[in-house]
């Protein structure tokens, strides 16, 4: 059985880091997301997947060529020229979906420790043509609601219900088991979506079934969302079968003395950290990062080459790839840095704000 991952997304609600790199490679414990992807698909015994992908291509594809731990999981490419929806990034993959029988989809953006396993063996056991996996959230909205029956056949599904269609908390997790059938159903080369489209359809014909699961489960699409799912990660609180290391340091990390790390922490090669600094709170440090002189950094993402400089404080906050946060500066409350850009000495940012990539803010010019 194959699974397509749907990774073709502009990943907009994760600007300014999907400006430069697509939501399904960044980085959770220093490993890209898509490694999750494909770990969660191999560990139910999908024997190769087709990528659709639109945004930032060359990308993932790289990604994929790298990897050279695949072990007979193939993976093919169905790149949009324009983007197709998800339906039709489906539908793109078609040609490479060469064997019988159903077919597995995923949204590239879950993190989940569910069992697909018995989700693929629930759609085998019903006269479904398609079966999609749910997972409950206290507020629905941003997702796709449904309503099943006693039965586990869908009822009613609401892509991004208003709050006064709330009906229930179960929503779709973004993996569905589809008969070949449903193919068929979505016409060629346009843009269709699967849940406001195909999803309803086959609920009026009564063949949309449902499947809950209780497991960990995450969209990583929003700020507050990733930063989460990757402390999440770094907590081992997710269940995913991953060796869970409490300290995650490479070796070549440079570190004075003097310096505070505090568990759980992933810290990538080449970071140099220098004395009185503190990292900890669930942090992630890419390659080659700077912390200065008595910075703090707590329960943040930076990425690649990034720098903290003496005396800063970087608190629940992304730091794009390169970027860099001045002295005494203070980022916090969710802010996120696009890659390259700066934060000049003494400035305060806070509440979500997001700086585009190779901003440079001068000293002291914002602040909250
Ligand atoms: N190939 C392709 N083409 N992929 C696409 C396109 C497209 O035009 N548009 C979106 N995708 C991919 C995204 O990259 C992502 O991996 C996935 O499809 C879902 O898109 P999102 O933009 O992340 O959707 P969402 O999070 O608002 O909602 C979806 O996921 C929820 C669960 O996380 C819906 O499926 C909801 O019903 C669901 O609850
Ligand atoms: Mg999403």
């Amino acid at each position: 059985m194959r699974a397509v991952i749907l990774v073709g997304g502009l990943g907009t609600r994760l600007r300014p880091i999907t400006y430069d790199i697509p939501k399904a490679l960044v980085p959770i414990r220093n490993k890209p997301f898509m490694g999750y992807t494909l770990d969660f698909l191999r560990e139910a015994g999908i024997e190769g997947a087709v990528l659709s992908l639109g945004y930032l291509p060359d990308q993932i594809q790289e990604y994929i060529g790298e990897r050279d731990d695949l072990d007979g999981f193939t993976v093919d490419y169905a790149v949009e020229d324009e983007p197709l929806g998800t339906a039709g990034g489906i539908k793109n993959a078609e040609r490479f979906l060469t064997d019988d029988g159903p077919i597995v989809v995923l949204n590239g953006d879950v993190l989940t420790g569910m069992n697909l396993r018995s989700a693929i063996e629930r759609h085998e056991a019903s006269d479904a043509l398609a079966t999609i996996s749910l997972t409950s959230v206290e507020d629905p909205t941003a997702y796709g609601l449904v309503e099943v029956d006693h039965d586990m056949m869908v009822r009613r599904f609401i892509e991004k219900p208003s709050l006064d269609e709330v009906t229930t908390n179960l929503i779709n997790a973004g993996v569905y088991v589809l008969e070949r059938e449903v193919l068929d159903m979505i016409p060629e080369g346009c843009e269709v979506s699967i849940e406001r489209e195909v999803f309803p359809r086959l609920q009026s014909r009564n063949r949309l079934y449902a499947h809950v699961s209780s497991s960990y489960w995450r969209d990583i699409g929003t700020p507050r969302s990733y930063l989460a799912a990757s402390q999440d990660v770094l907590s081992g609180a997710v269940g995913l079968h991953e060796d869970f290391k409490y300290m995650d340091m490479a070796e070549s990390v440079d570190m004075e003395k003097n310096v505070r790390i505090l568990p759980p922490v992933s810290i990538s090669s080449g970071c140099e950290i220098s004395q009185l600094a503190t990292v900890g709170g669930r942090v992630s440090l890419g390659k080659n990062c700077r912390i200065g002189e008595g910075a703090l950094v707590e329960g943040s993402i930076l990425l690649d080459g990034a720098t903290v400089e003496a005396g800063a404080v970087v608190r629940g906050s992304i730091v794009g790839p390169g970027a860099r946060v001045g002295q005494n500066a203070i980022v916090r409350g969710l802010s996120v840095l696009g890659a390259r850009s700066v934060v000049g000495e003494g400035n305060v940012l806070d509440q979500g704000i997001r700086i585009n990539p190779g901003v440079v803010l001068g000293p002291r010019s914002v602040s909250f």
